[in-house]
């Protein structure tokens, strides 16, 4: 697509303006702000709490939007909740659900490379709990490999926290096979698809 075309969906790059930071926020397009300036200006109204004809229909664009995000993630309906963000869907599973799952003699599993939003929380989890929190070893280059996420993993690991394309280098994890591997352990997963999630094709 022609690159001017592109500029013209962005109000702020009617300037001259060059930016950099897309990987830590990046801009919406025009179409984003409107829907969002619509819900507010002509829509506002309670969804899935509401037995009027304006809830109702915004409660139809909400799941529409639903069945749209499990499409491009090319996940189970179902399995889409929303969230402010990563930092918050991270922090939902690590107190929601493993604080309550984790049991002291546990591992949670991660890298070094791997974005505050997906170390902090369990560094916190660790200090309450006792949990351990160990590193896979990362490559010269400071990407995962198989190998070395097999040496990592053993009984104790009960959670796996990793990025599925880091922001400090931008290697894409082997994910599916990591996966599988944990899951034959007994673990589970958590991807932080911060940045892949827009990236690439989810398969
Ligand atoms: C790899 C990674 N994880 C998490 C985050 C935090 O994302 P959010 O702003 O959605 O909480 C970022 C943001 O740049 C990121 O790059």
């Amino acid at each position: 697509m022609e690159l001017n075309k592109i500029r013209e969906d962005f109000n702020m790059l009617s300037t001259k303006l060059v930016y950099f930071d897309n990987a830590a926020t990046t801009f919406k397009p025009q179409i984003v702000s409107n829907a969002i300036c619509d819900y507010y200006l002509n829509e506002t109204a309670n969804i899935h709490r509401g037995d009027y004809d304006l809830s109702l229909s915004v409660s139809d664009k909400y799941e529409e939007t639903r069945n749209k995000v499990a499409e491009f993630i090319n996940s189970k309906v179902n399995e889409v909740v929303f969230t402010s963000g990563t930092t918050d869907s991270i922090n939902r599973i690590c107190f929601g659900f493993a604080r309550k799952w984790l049991k002291s003699n546990d591992v949670i599993l991660t890298t070094v490379a791997d974005h505050a939003s997906n170390l902090l929380p369990w560094f916190q989890l660790s200090k309450e709990t006792g949990i351990g929190i160990e590193y896979i070893e990362l490559s010269d280059e400071g990407a995962i490999t198989i190998e070395n996420f097999k040496k990592a993993m053993h009984g104790r690991v009960k959670i796996v926290a990793i990025a599925h394309i880091t922001n400090v280098m931008g290697h894409i994890a082997p994910i599916k096979e990591i996966a599988a591997i944990a899951h034959d352990f007994g673990a589970i997963v958590v991807i932080d698809g911060a940045q892949s999630v827009p990236h690439i094709k989810q398969m």
